[in-house]
C-alpha cells in the first residue's frame, strides 16, 4: 500500500467496510497527513489518525476552531456558514460555554434517568410490532424507531405530530447514498418545517409548560441571559439530527458486529450484567460518527507537521478508536474490554456529546429487550451499508427469530 492509494474523501470507499486498513497504515506512516482534496482550501486537509493527536485537536479549541469554517467535512460558502455558526456544534468558547450551560439545564442526568421506564416501554412496543412475524429489517423496524420516540418524548412532541417530525428528520439527514438522495430544496424545506414547528411548539409550551426539554429551555437563564426563539429552533433541529442517526447506526452496527462474533452474543446472553461494558465496546467498535473537522486558528504544529493558519484539520474518531497505542488488541470485538477509553462521543473537549448518557441508556435498554425477547435473532440476508465517510451507517439488516406473541402492554 502507498499513501497515494488512500482516498478518504470518496464516500464510495466506505460502502463495503470502514477502511480500517488505511487508517492503520496512516497511523504507522503518516499520523498527521496532508490529504489531497481539490475542492478544499489550499487543495487538501490535515488528516489526523493518531489517538493522542485526535484528542488534542478535539480539546484545544484555542488552536483548532469549530467556528471559523464549521465542524463538518464539506467546505461551505459564507452564506451557509453563517447559518451553521448559529448551531452549538459550530461555536467556540466563550460563546459555546454560555449556550452549553443553558441547554445543560434541559438535559440533566435526572431528566435522563426519569426516562428509563418510558424507554423500556418503547423498546417493548417496538419488539411487539415485529415479534409475531418472526423476521424484520432490524434497521428500519427496530433501531431507527427507538431514538425517534425518545427524542419526541424528551422534546414534548405530541403523538399526533410525531410522524411529521420523523419525516422531516429523515429528509434533512439525506446523504450521499443513492438510496436516500433527495433534492437540496427538500432538505431546506424540511428544515423550514422544523423551525416553524419549533416556534409553534414553543408557543404552546409557554402557555402550558410541561415536564420536557422545550419547557425547561424556555425558562432557563444563565447570568440573566435566556435563549432567544431562533436559538431554541436551532437547538431543536440539532437534537433531531444529532440524536437520531447516531444512535440508530450504533445499534445497527453493533447488531451486525454480534452476527460476525456470535461468541460475544452468547457471552452477553449468559451474563446480562456485561451490558454496560458491552455498550462501551459497541461504541468503540462501531464509532457511528467517524470524524469531525476543525480549522487551525494560527500557524502551529501537530504530530511534527507544520500547520498553517486557516488549514482544514479532520480528526478521525474511527481511527483513534482502533489505535494500537491506546487499546490492547484493538481489532478484537471484546464486550468485557476494560478500560475502554474510546472517543466515540468526543475526546473530552467542550463539545463532548450532550446526549451520551441518554444514548447509553437507549442502547442498553434496546439490547436488553432484544436479548430477552428474541435471543435467537440471526442474520437472514445481506447487511447493506450506507455510502458515507461521516456516519458509519447501516441501511438494512434482514433478521429472523422464533415468532412470539406481543406483550401488548
Ligand atoms: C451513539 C450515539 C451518539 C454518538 C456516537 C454521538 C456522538 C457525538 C459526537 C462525536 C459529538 C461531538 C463531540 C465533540 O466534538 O467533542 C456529539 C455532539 C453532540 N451530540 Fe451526540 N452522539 C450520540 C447520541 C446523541 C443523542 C442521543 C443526542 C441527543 C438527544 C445527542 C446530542 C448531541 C449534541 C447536542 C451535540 C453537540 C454538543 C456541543 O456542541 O456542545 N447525541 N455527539
Amino acid at each position: 500500500m502507498q499513501l497515494e492509494d488512500i482516498d478518504l474523501t470518496d464516500s464510495r470507499n466506505f460502502v463495503d467496510h470502514v477502511p480500517h486498513e488505511w487508517f492503520e497504515y496512516l497511523r504507522e506512516h503518516a499520523p498527521v497527513y496532508w490529504h489531497p482534496m481539490d475542492t478544499a482550501p489550499r487543495g487538501g486537509f490535515w488528516c489526523v489518525t493518531d489517538y493522542d493527536d485526535c484528542v488534542t485537536v478535539n480539546r484545544d479549541y484555542d488552536r483548532f476552531s469549530s467556528n471559523k469554517l464549521g465542524s463538518l467535512f464539506q467546505d461551505m460558502d459564507e452564506a451557509n456558514l453563517e447559518q451553521q455558526r448559529l448551531m452549538m456544534l459550530n461555536m467556540d468558547p466563550p460563546m459555546h460555554t454560555r449556550y452549553r450551560r443553558l441547554v445543560n439545564k434541559g438535559f440533566t442526568p435526572k431528566m435522563v434517568r426519569d426516562l428509563h421506564e418510558k424507554i423500556v416501554g418503547f423498546a417493548d412496543d417496538i419488539i411487539d410490532s415485529v415479534s409475531e412475524k418472526g423476521s424484520c429489517d432490524f434497521v428500519e423496524e427496530i433501531s431507527a424507531e427507538l431514538p425517534l420516540l425518545v427524542i419526541a418524548e424528551m422534546l414534548g412532541i405530541p403523538h399526533e405530530d410525531r410522524r411529521m417530525v420523523f419525516d422531516w428528520s429523515n429528509q434533512m439527514i439525506g446523504s450521499e447514498d443513492p438510496e436516500y438522495q433527495i433534492a437540496p430544496e427538500a432538505a431546506g424545506e424540511a428544515a423550514m418545517g422544523v423551525y416553524a414547528y419549533a416556534d409553534e411548539l414553543s408557543n404552546r409550551k409557554r402557555e402550558n409548560p410541561a415536564d420536557d426539554v422545550i419547557s425547561v429551555l424556555l425558562g432557563a437563564e444563565v447570568e440573566g441571559e435566556k435563549l432567544d426563539q431562533l436559538e431554541i429552533d436551532l437547538f431543536f433541529l440539532l437534537l433531531i439530527v444529532a440524536g437520531n442517526e447516531t444512535t440508530r447506526n450504533l445499534m445497527s452496527g453493533a447488531m451486525a458486529a454480534f452476527f460476525e462474533h456470535p461468541d460475544q452474543w452468547q457471552k452477553l446472553l449468559a451474563d446480562r450484567s456485561l451490558l454496560p461494558s458491552a455498550t462501551e465496546e459497541m461504541l468503540r467498535w462501531v464509532t457511528p460518527v467517524m470524524h469531525f473537522r476543525r480549522t487551525a486558528v494560527n500557524d502551529t504544529t501537530l504530530g511534527g507537521q507544520r500547520i498553517q493558519a486557516g488549514d482544514k484539520v479532520v480528526f478521525w474518531h474511527a481511527s483513534a478508536n482502533r489505535d494500537e497505542k491506546a487499546f490492547d488488541d484493538p481489532g478484537t470485538f471484546d464486550i468485557t474490554r476494560s478500560p475502554n477509553t474510546h472517543i466515540a462521543f468526543g475526546g473530552g473537549g467542550p463539545h463532548f456529546c450532550l446526549g451520551a448518557n441518554l444514548a447509553r441508556m437507549e442502547i442498553q435498554v434496546m439490547f436488553d429487550r432484544v436479548l430477552e425477547r428474541v435471543p435467537d435473532i440471526h442474520l437472514d440476508g445481506k447487511v447493506q451499508r450506507l455510502q458515507s465517510n461521516f456516519i458509519n451507517g447501516t441501511k438494512h439488516i434482514p433478521v429472523a427469530f422464533a415468532p412470539s406473541a406481543p406483550l401488548g402492554r
